[in-house]
């Protein structure tokens, strides 16, 4: 039998991670060069306040693209999410259910606007909003929901939209971490009344830093406007003449930089042939898995395409009784496989802002502006406690398994074996591991 690398063994995983991502390719480089050599001839054509040039043609592209009817680009996720908080008719104090198995700021955007954030429950085996939950913690105060298509994962959108439509809420889609992810034959943010989306470091098309905003509806569209453009592109764009008189200054500078829009642009028409090879790669690390004790891969609902912003597998205890998940993805990480304890690990409501009511503007907003009593605790999302607390991992590449990974793969899963046939050393490793624990809080 070989000795565990945790044992001072060879590891079993020796190439590395995958493409290093993001890149930028020479079709890009080429192309921002390019823009800028040309607003030396044409100063407008890189003015983000007017929103022309690059960021109007990224913006008409990734319409078309989506299949929705309007876009609006952003600096990032996050000014997206928080514009279309505000666009939706969100007041201070209003309620807000979103997911607390998220990264914060498909709950942050909440905040910011000085309304209530209310968690619902995910589902155990897509970790998406449960509608049923959802539909259990409308409150007369509620007045939209936030969805994450957490991982990349689509979210149960028909379930979501028809909690939505029977009580009259507006419905955001959290697209950060899934652009081009397909729902039923729809690409995800042009579902509900907007989709986010993330353009940053780490997503499946990446610009440095970048956003963007999607809606069918020309009337939120135009209140999106209002809240974070330039006057100068709310004075052509913006047709309503109630919204025109209250014009000004007084906004949100969340918009893009022109240069990440003519990023965005070059990479757009690779999105489907990366996100495939994504699947790909990804999809084989789930049909090995399926042989492994104490580890169940990420499950892909029908209906749904993945586009795997984070690969997140379950812990099994029942099948490797005896071993800790500390004990287990210590063995696997020592070996090289690419392995850890999880990427939310406290659901949003337990950690201190929560727990503390203290968000970055005191006086304990936004909760002082509460309608009713809001407690933050144990208990109230059973489902991602306990995943969060006992059966989330983390694995995979993400948007680095570009191409074909599956050499790569086949080592991890060779490690998944080397180590899974070594139960009894894991044991014993899991024994010593909570006597020093013990020894340590004594
Ligand atoms: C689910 C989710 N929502 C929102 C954001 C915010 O996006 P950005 O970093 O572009 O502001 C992120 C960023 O990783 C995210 O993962």
């Amino acid at each position: 039998m070989p000795t565990l690398a945790i044992d001072g063994g060879e590891k079993a995983v020796t190439l590395n991670m995958g493409e290093p991502w993001p890149r930028a390719g020479e079709e890009e480089i080429e192309a921002v060069v390019a823009a800028l050599r040309k607003s030396r001839e044409d100063w407008e054509y890189l003015c983000s306040a007017r929103g022309g040039g690059p960021t109007a043609e990224m913006e008409q592209r990734w319409a078309e693209f989506m299949g929705a009817r309007f876009c609006m680009a952003t600096n990032s996720g996050g000014a997206a999410l928080h514009i279309a908080v505000m666009a939706a008719g969100v007041q201070a104090g209003d309620e807000v259910i979103v997911s607390p198995y998220t990264w914060g700021q498909t709950v942050s955007c909440i905040l910011q606007q000085c309304a209530i954030p209310v968690f619902a429950d995910i589902d155990p085996e897509t970790y998406t909003l449960d509608p049923a939950d959802v539909e259990r913690k409308i409150t007369p105060y509620t007045k939209a929901i936030v969805v994450v298509h957490i991982y990349g994962h689509p979210a149960d959108m028909d379930g979501i939209l028809a909690v939505a439509r029977k009580h009259g809420l507006k419905v955001i889609e959290d697209c950060a971490q899934a652009t081009g992810a397909i729902y039923k034959g729809r690409r995800v943010g042009t579902l509900g009344d907007f989709g986010c989306f993330s353009i940053g470091d780490g997503k499946q098309i990446s610009a440095g830093e970048g956003g963007c905003l999607l809606t069918n509806d020309e009337d939120l569209f135009e209140e999106a406007l209002m809240v974070g453009q330039h006057p100068m592109r709310q004075g052509w764009q913006v047709k309503s003449e109630e919204r025109r008189r209250w014009m000004d200054s007084l906004i949100y500078t969340y918009r893009i930089h022109p240069l990440s829009a003519v990023m965005i642009m070059q990479q757009l028409p690779h999105l489907d042939e990366w996100n495939a090879q994504r699947r790909q790669n990804h999809g084989m690390l789930t049909e090995g898995l399926k042989d492994i004790p104490g580890i169940k891969g990420v499950k892909v609902a029908e209906g749904c395409e993945h586009v795997y912003h984070q690969y997140s597998p379950t812990f099994v205890p029942e099948e490797v009784e005896g071993v800790s998940r500390e004990v287990y993805v210590k063995a696997l990480a020592a070996e090289g496989v690419p392995i850890s304890l999880g990427y939310v690990r406290t659901p949003i409501y337990l950690r201190p802002r929560f727990q503390h009511r203290n968000y970055f503007y005191g006086k304990e907003l936004p909760w002082s502006l509460s309608q009713r009593p809001i407690e933050y605790k144990e208990g109230d999302c059973p489902v991602a406690e306990h995943r969060c607390a006992r059966v989330e991992l983390g694995s995979g590449g993400g948007p680095r398994w570009l191409g074909d990974q599956s050499a790569l793969v086949r080592q991890i899963l060779n490690a998944f074996e080397k180590v899974t046939g070594q139960i009894e050393r894991l044991r014993e490793l899991t024994r010593h591991e909570a006597s020093e624990n013990v020894m340590r809080h004594a």
